[in-house]
Order: C-alpha cells, then sequence, then structure tokens
C-alpha cells in the first residue's frame, strides 16, 4: 500500500486517475533566499515526477485560497529572536488569527529553516507545523527543522513527502526534466562556490574612526555568475589561524594529523579543517551537549541541566573556551570534529551594480572586533577580511538572489533609501545601476554614521550623484558629531512632511542595515511619520505601511 493509506491521508485517487495530475502546493517565507532556493527545487523535482505544482512566496498567495489547497508544503526559515521572514507575515497572521479556515481536506508538511544558535530555533516552522493539524489539516509527513547546512536534510524531507504523497498520475510514467536540473547545477552555488580573486581591500574610514569598513572589489570574470541589485554575496571565510592554534594546543594534538572530515571522505589536515571546514567561534545548545559526551567533565552536563545558564554561555563563548573550561577531551580529533557544524557562508548585500562594472562585486563589511569573558574576540568573515585577505587571492563566494530587495521595475518610481552604516552597500548598487540605466525616478537617501569626517562612506560617489541629478536628495545624521546624537530617524521626522508627499506619489521605501535598533526604529517613524501626515490613526498608519509592504513597496534587508 501507497505509504500516504498507510498514514491515513485521504485518498486522492479520486482526483488523481484520468487527465489531472495531483496537485501540490508550495509556499515559502525567506528572508535571505534560501527557503525560496529550496522551494524551487522542490518545485523542479516534484515536476520531474508528473507532479503539478505551484510554487509562490506566502505574501503573493491570497491567503483565502488555502481553503483550496489540497496538498501544501511548507517551505520557511526563522529571522531574529524567532520572527517569521518579512514575506511570511501576513499569511503567519491570518493562519493563526480567529478567521483561519478549518483545513480538513489538507495534507501539509514543513520543511524550517533556523539556526540552533538562536533560543527560538526554527520557530515559525514549528508554527506553521502545529497550526495547521489544530485546523484539521492532515500531516503527510513529520516536519523537518534543519540548522545552517541544510542541504542534505532538504533533500530527506522531499524525499519523504514524494513517497508521502505516492505517484502522480496513475500509469502514466513521470516526465522528467533532467535538462533544467543540470543546467541549474552546473553553474556556481553555495553547495559549489566559485574562487573569486581579490581586486581591492581598502578601509573606507579614516584615521581616528572608531570604526573600520572594508570595500571589497571582488573578480567575476569566469564564473558566468550574475546578479542584480538588492542580491547579496556569500563568502566562505578561514577561521583566525592564532585561534586555530590556540584551540590544537588546549587540545594537545598535532595540527598535521590527517582528518576525514565528511561521507565522502575528503581527508584534511587537522590544522586546515579547523581553519577552513568548521566552524569554532557559534556555540549551539546541540554542540553542548555533545561536547558534554566527550568530557569526564561533570561540569558541562551541570551547566546543562539549567537552561538560563546555557542561554548566558552561548552568548559570547566560542570552541576554545569550551575546552579549557570542560576540559580535557577525551576522545578523536575525528570524534570531536563530528560534533561541529560546516563553516556557514556570510551573506553581504552587494554594494555594485553589474551593469555600471561588468564581470566585479563590490562589498562593504564592517569590521567587527569586541572583548568578551576576558578576551579580544573577532568576527570571523569581516577580519579574516580586514586582516587577511589580499589582492591578489582568491575567496570562495556564490550570489544569492534576493526577491525581497529590488529596485522598482518602473525606473521613474521615486525611491527614498534608508541605509546607515554598512547599510549603505545596496544603495550603492542602486545609484550605479540608476545611473547607468539613465533611470528618471526620483531618488532620497538617508546615511548615517558616528563622525562626518572620518566615518562618511562612499562620500564622494555620493555628492557627485547628486551634483548629477542621479540622486535627487540627501539627508544625513552624523551621531556623534554633536551633543546630542542625531540618527537617521530624526531626519526623516524633521522632512515628514515630503517624505509623505513621496509616499504618497509612489516611492518605494528601503531600509538596510541594523535589525534591532536601527530598522526598528525606523519603521515606528514611518507610522509615525504616516499618522502625523496623513491626519490618520495609529492604527491606520500601521495598515497604510503593512500595505506598502504587501505591494513591495517597503523593503527591508537587515541583519
Ligand atoms: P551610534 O554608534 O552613535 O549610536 C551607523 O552605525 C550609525 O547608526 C551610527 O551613527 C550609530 O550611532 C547609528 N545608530 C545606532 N543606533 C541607532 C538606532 N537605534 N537608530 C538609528 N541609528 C542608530
Amino acid at each position: 500500500a501507497p505509504l500516504a493509506s498507510v498514514l491515513g491521508v485521504p485518498s486522492q485517487q479520486g482526483t488523481t486517475e484520468g487527465t489531472a495530475s495531483k496537485e501540490v502546493t508550495i509556499l515559502y517565507g525567506s528572508q535571505t533566499g534560501n527557503a525560496r532556493g529550496l522551494a524551487k527545487k522542490a518545485s523542479t523535482t516534484l515536476e520531474g515526477k508528473g507532479f503539478q505544482v505551484s510554487v509562490s512566496a506566502m505574501s503573493d498567495f491570497k491567503p483565502n485560497n488555502i481553503k483550496k489547497v489540497k496538498n501544501l508544503l511548507i517551505i520557511v526559515s526563522t529571522h531574529g529572536e524567532g520572527d517569521p521572514p518579512d514575506n511570511a507575515l501576513t499569511f503567519h497572521e491570518f493562519l493563526h488569527g480567529k478567521r483561519a479556515p478549518k483545513l480538513e481536506d489538507l495534507n501539509f508538511s514543513v520543511l524550517s529553516l533556523g539556526d540552533s544558535s538562536y533560543e527560538f530555533f526554527c520557530q515559525t516552522g514549528k508554527q506553521f507545523d502545529a497550526r495547521l493539524e489544530e485546523l484539521g489539516g492532515t500531516r503527510l509527513y513529520p516536519r523537518f527543522d534543519c540548522d545552517l547546512d541544510y542541504d542534505e536534510p532538504a533533500a530527506e524531507w522531499l524525499e519523504g513527502v514524494i513517497s508521502s504523497l505516492g505517484e502522480a498520475k496513475a500509469g502514466i510514467p513521470a516526465l522528467t526534466q533532467v535538462t533544467s536540473t543540470q543546467s541549474v547545477e552546473s553553474t556556481y552555488s553555495r553547495t559549489n562556490p566559485f574562487r573569486a580573486e581579490v581586486l581591492d581591500n581598502l578601509n573606507l574610514n579614516g584615521r581616528g574612526s572608531n570604526k573600520e569598513t572594508r570595500h571589497l572589489e571582488l573578480s567575476l570574470e569566469g564564473s558566468g555568475l550574475s546578479f542584480e541589485p538588492g542580491d547579496a554575496l556569500g563568502i566562505y571565510p578561514e577561521n583566525d589561524p592564532e585561534l586555530v592554534d590556540l584551540l590544537l594546543e588546549e587540545l594537545k594534538w598535532n595540527p598535521e594529523e590527517s582528518v576525514t572530515i565528511n561521507k565522502q571522505g575528503e581527508v584534511l589536515s587537522l590544522k586546515d579543517a579547523l581553519k577552513s571546514y568548521y566552524e569554532i567561534t557559534t556555540l549551539t545548545k546541540p554542540l553542548l551537549e555533545k561536547a558534554a559526551k566527550l568530557t569526564l567533565n561533570s561540569d558541562l552536563q551541570e551547566l546543562l541541566n539549567d537552561s538560563e545558564k546555557v542561554k548566558s554561555y552561548l552568548e559570547g563563548h566560542d570552541l576554545l573556551d569550551v575546552v579549557r573550561d570542560f576540559g580535557p577531551v577525551n576522545s578523536s580529533p575525528e570524534e570531536f570534529l563530528a560534533i561541529l557544524r560546516k563553516m556557514p557562508a556570510r551573506l553581504y548585500s552587494i554594494a555594485s551594480s553589474l551593469n555600471a562594472n561588468p564581470d566585479e562585486v563590490h562589498l562593504t563589511i564592517g569590521a567587527v572586533r569586541y572583548n568578551a569573558h576576558g578576551r579580544d574576540r573577532k568576527g570571523v568573515c569581516s577580519i579574516f577580511t580586514a586582516e587577511r585577505l589580499q589582492p591578489g587571492d582568491t575567496v570562495p563566494i556564490y550570489i544569492q538572489h534576493n526577491e525581497n530587495f529590488k529596485l522598482p521595475a518602473n525606473p521613474e518610481t521615486p525611491i527614498i533609501m534608508v541605509g546607515p552604516g554598512t547599510g549603505v552597500a545596496p544603495f550603492r548598487s542602486f545609484m550605479q545601476e540608476r545611473e547607468e540605466t539613465g533611470a528618471e525616478g526620483k531618488s532620497w537617501m538617508f546615511f548615517g554614521d558616528q563622525h562626518f569626517v572620518t566615518d562618511f562612506l562612499y562620500q564622494t560617489e555620493w555628492q557627485k550623484w547628486l551634483k548629477d541629478g542621479v540622486l535627487t536628495r540627501m539627508d544625513v545624521a552624523f551621531s556623534r558629531d554633536t551633543a546630542e546624537k542625531v540618527y537617521v530617524q530624526h531626519r526623516m521626522l524633521e522632512q515628514s512632511k515630503e517624505l509623505f508627499q513621496w509616499l504618497q506619489e509612489g516611492a518605494h521605501v528601503y531600509i538596510c542595515g541594523d535589525e534591532k535598533h536601527m530598522a526598528h526604529d525606523v519603521h515606528q517613524t514611518l507610522i509615525a511619520i504616516i499618522e502625523k501626515e496623513g491626519s490618520l490613526s495609529r492604527e491606520e498608519a500601521e495598515a497604510y505601511l503593512a500595505d506598502m509592504q504587501q505591494q513591495k513597496r517597503y523593503q527591508r534587508d537587515v541583519y
């Protein structure tokens, strides 16, 4: 018997016999594009097996149409402190609200993406999964919660889903679309990165600045890779060699010892494995749990019994701390490496336009250095870039398309850009693109940083765009040049009347940069501006902005 009937899933035979093939709806919620990529891949695979698939972002799906769906696959990531991605917000709210319909005819399965170093790991996926069941749906295959390295579990989930769905169409062999899948996979991707040559690597901040912001130029020549303004670049960095040395000293292992690092049997020296293959700076609870089994020191198990203590230990500590605090490690090097996560790529918003700089990609990267628990610590990728990448070196990269952050289709549509600090990056790309393509729409940039003299990133470029009319207006907020701090949102508020006028004319609003403080405050400021200048209630102003978001006129790229 097909697995579906074993699981008690209502049979679809009645509708699948004859000419109609079995329908599957895939809805994704994606912030950086990973869930979207998986959804498209699942769609291609299912179509290849003869299913009739419709795939869309949750934001492009009419929530009420959920009543008509028979087989639903949800692929969704979790963002920040357990929040749904922006393009999942409306659907998530609808489904969890009082007006959500009964879904007794629905079969569903959820694939959730997340990062196990966060407390609310995969929370959005878990919520959808529980809610769909609550509304009467039948789970056709169990939910899979994926960590950063999601490729294998995602493939396993899809396989399980397909066998639960059963035959797509009785009697007719599946039509495979091998050619299209192959052509997609032959280009460079996250799982097959391109080694890009470093063309230039500059510090954008002046002497005496509190900050170091790198401008990195990479060559895409020969890669066949392309991107649009708003897309991101993934970089696979290397760990700090000093940190690797300290770790190996602490473990008392020979750095040159050979170790097998994956199922494919790839062999590296222990030192190189820790430098480029594994994550050694971010801790997760699953990692601590596995580490507890490799040490005779019972303090770690004791810590794990107190969830508050675990939470606070995860912050600011790294693998070297674990070995120092809870060692000695009582395992072979390979057993120890097996508890680590693979080095995840870091995503950066692209700061250049391919039209303006063919075969190149530029990034704006803030160097992260801080002290925690009595030791100086460094951001892995930003410091790899700042301290160790030289022109002529190569670095593994891939393009991450981001459909949630795109210039308006109409070149005449006005745009408002809010990008303090490294949040400036995609707007340099936007301006280069609009200049290169001769777009006529008005544009308004809000930039902020600490000091005018040392921190005005790409100052001369902005001044030239203003002079040439590519940029219509620019307002800057240098927070530490005055006794009282001024931020971008204060500048926005000062111009509230005109800003609202632009919104009424159909302007798109973009925010890029720090999520926790800046993007949140700017969001609140936008609501305040709409409320005041539109003579609306707070609720109406919120609805105005939500409507803009729904129409993709309000887009955020925040981190
Ligand atoms: P600060 O460092 O003086 O606090 C880019 O990092 C700029 O964003 C800096 O000028 C920084 O100011 C500012 N910034 C910090 N918190 C912010 C917030 N909540 N809203 C807007 N800008 C903020």
